[in-house]
Formats: structure tokens, C-alpha cells, sequence
């Protein structure tokens, strides 16, 4: 049988990540995560670029060392190609090609969003994976979709936020409660502690499979003012129910979606990807629709949901059964449509 490892590179926001994959098994998977951006609430673009720029040689040495294998085993280099941030985008795909060009090996591309949900398919012992076709709830802090994957690659968004999306409603939530950056594992935190249905927040009407979350934090802000101006300590007092109400309306909001998804195309194989797909609500609610609807739900391990290069290596890993490969014009792309 062929022997194929391939090294992903991850650069499209604030973590720098390679990973090594043997026939889709993972001998490696490190992530330099950024951070300078705490300090500041959110990702800052410029000094994103930077840090990656630093760590990408150090955190590709560490994938290389770790995986036990050498720069000559690797046959092929897979890295993002977009969506995300430009500057970050190009670290690593300028990256990508030197390496590719000065080892003689193929260069595949790879989409982020499509990574996300392919990193289902991670060689991984007590894991099932998805049958096509299933449908994907990718939520991260950057996209809010439900994706019907038919394939590997074909993959057909069915529903979007046409707004913000719901890693920025955890993380501007938790942003006005105080809470650092990124928010969004704190709220599930105190989440689990509160009582859910303490503070009701509005589920928005949005036609068909499509999200909105802006007025989401706004709702948030507005409550917590007006508390505020009554009980200058409402937050500390109620931290954790708050939070437990946020989640909880979150969570309703992406369920109620899915639902709709699931009766639009008769699939009941959900699949969720992302960030977001880390939160002990969401996790809880498909758990639970396996039981109340008949779903069969695919729920990653934590270290396959937020960015990481594991699940870009294993999208190249397709590619290269395919003989998938880039050529060297290839460009980063800010906004990459699938
Ligand atoms: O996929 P990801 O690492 O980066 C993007 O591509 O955006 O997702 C990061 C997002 C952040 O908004 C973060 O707050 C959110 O995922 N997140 C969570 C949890 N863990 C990470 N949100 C809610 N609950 C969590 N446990
Ligand atoms: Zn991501």
C-alpha cells in the first residue's frame, strides 16, 4: 500500500498550526496560538501576520519532529488558501509554495470552511465518520453555515448569517460582560453552572436556512444596561445565569435552523465543524435530537474544532488521491467561496 504524509499549514487568522498525516492519520498536530490579540479584544490583522511569520518555521519543525519524519518523507504540502485574513493568508501560502518548489513535492490548496468539516474524516480510532450525503453546521468566529456535503469536495451551502456570525455573538456577548478574549469558551464555562432559562433573549425571524446575529449582542447589550442602571453589580451577581441564557438562546437559534434543514432535505446525518462546534450547549442539544428525532449526529474532538492544521493536511490528503494538485500562480483568497 502507498505510503502518503502529507504536511497541512494553517495561517488564516491568529493560530499558526502544521500537522502531519500518515494515510490520514494524524502524527502530528501543533498550533502556536497568538497571544498578543488579548489585550486588545479581537484579532489585530497587522501583528497577526507578524507572529505568523515568526512561528511558522519553529511550529513546522515542531510537526516534522514530532511526527518522527523528515522534511524528504513529506509528499505533499497542503496549506489554507482562504477565507481569512490576507496578510495571515499569504505567510502561509507563500510558505507553502517555497517549501513545495524546494522539495520537488505537489501543492494543494485547500478552502478553511471545507477543512472544517473534512476534518471529520480524520483516520481516528472510536470515531465514525459522516456518509455522504450529511449535512455540516460549520459555526466558528468567522462563518455561520449549514453546508449539504454530497462529497469530499462537493459541498453546496444551503444557509448562511447574513450578518455576524455566532462566534462573534459568544464573543461580543461575553465582550459585554466583561469577559476577555475570545469570550466564547468563558460563557460556556459559567453556562454550565447557570440556570438557562433565566433570562429569555429574542430568537430572530430570518427567512429560509439563513441566520442573523447582529441584533443577537444588541438584545445582550441593551439587557445588561438596562439591568445595570437598576444594579450596578447585576452582572457579577448573575454571571453565570446570564450566561446560561445566552448559550441557551444561542444554541435554540442553530437547532431550530437545523430542524428546518433536516425537514428541507430529508438528510438527518448532521455533522457540526468550527470553533463553535466545541460548546457544551450544541454538543447537548444533538445528543439530544439523537435521541428525540432519530438524528445521527458527528460531533469532532475538541482538538479538530477550532483552527488547526490537522484538518487542512487531511482535505490534502483527498486531493492528493486525486492528484488534485496547484500550480505555482496560485493566489490567497480573502473571500473563498465553495
Ligand atoms: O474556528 P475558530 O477557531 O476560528 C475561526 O475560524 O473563526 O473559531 C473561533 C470561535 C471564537 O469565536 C470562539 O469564541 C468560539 O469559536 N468558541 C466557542 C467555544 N470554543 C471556541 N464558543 C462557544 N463555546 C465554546 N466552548
Ligand atoms: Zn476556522
Amino acid at each position: 500500500s502507498q505510503n502518503i504524509y502529507i504536511l497541512g499549514i494553517e495561517s488564516s487568522c491568529d493560530d499558526t498550526a502544521a500537522a502531519i498525516l500518515h494515510n490520514g492519520k494524524i502524527l502530528s498536530n501543533i498550533v502556536a496560538t497568538q497571544e498578543v490579540h488579548k489585550q486588545y479584544g479581537g484579532v489585530v490583522p497587522e501583528l497577526a501576520s507578524r507572529a505568523h511569520q515568526q512561528n511558522i518555521v519553529p511550529v513546522i519543525h515542531q510537526a516534522l519532529a514530532s511526527a518522527n519524519i523528515g522534511k524528504k518523507d513529506v509528499s505533499a504540502i497542503a496549506f489554507t488558501r482562504g477565507p481569512g485574513l490576507m496578510g495571515s493568508l499569504l505567510v502561509g501560502t507563500s510558505f507553502a509554495k517555497s517549501l513545495s518548489l524546494g522539495l520537488e513535492i505537489p501543492l494543494i490548496e485547500v478552502n478553511h470552511m471545507q477543512a472544517h468539516i473534512l476534518a471529520h474524516f480524520i483516520e481516528e480510532d472510536g470515531f465514525k465518520k459522516p456518509e455522504f450525503p450529511f449535512l455540516a453546521l460549520t459555526i466558528s468566529g468567522g462563518h455561520t453555515q449549514i453546508v449539504k456535503v454530497s462529497n469530499y469536495f462537493d459541498m453546496e451551502v444551503i444557509g448562511e448569517t447574513t450578518d455576524d456570525a455566532v462566534g462573534e455573538a459568544f464573543d461580543k456577548s461575553a465582550k459585554i460582560l466583561g469577559l476577555p478574549y475570545p469570550g466564547g469558551p468563558l460563557i460556556d464555562k459559567y453556562a454550565q453552572e447557570g440556570n438557562p432559562e433565566a433570562f429569555p433573549f429574542p430568537n430572530p425571524k430570518v427567512p429560509d436556512l439563513n441566520f442573523s446575529f447582529s441584533g443577537f449582542k444588541t438584545s445582550v447589550l441593551y439587557f445588561v444596561q438596562k439591568q445595570t442602571k437598576e444594579n450596578p453589580d447585576f452582572v457579577t451577581e448573575n454571571l453565570k445565569d446570564i450566561c446560561a441564557s445566552i448559550q441557551f438562546s444561542i444554541v435554540k437559534i442553530l437547532m431550530d435552523k437545523l430542524k428546518k434543514a433536516v425537514k428541507r432535505t430529508g438528510i438527518n446525518q448532521i455533522a457540526i465543524a468550527g470553533g463553535v462546534s466545541a460548546n457544551s450547549g450544541i454538543r447537548n442539544a444533538l445528543m439530544e435530537a439523537e435521541k428525540k428525532y432519530g438524528w445521527n449526529c458527528f460531533i469532532p474532538k475538541f482538538e479538530y474544532t477550532t483552527d488547526n492544521a490537522a484538518m487542512i493536511a487531511i482535505a490534502g490528503h483527498y486531493k492528493y488521491l486525486e492528484k488534485d494538485f496547484s500550480d505555482f500562480s496560485i493566489t490567497a483568497q480573502a473571500r473563498y467561496k465553495f
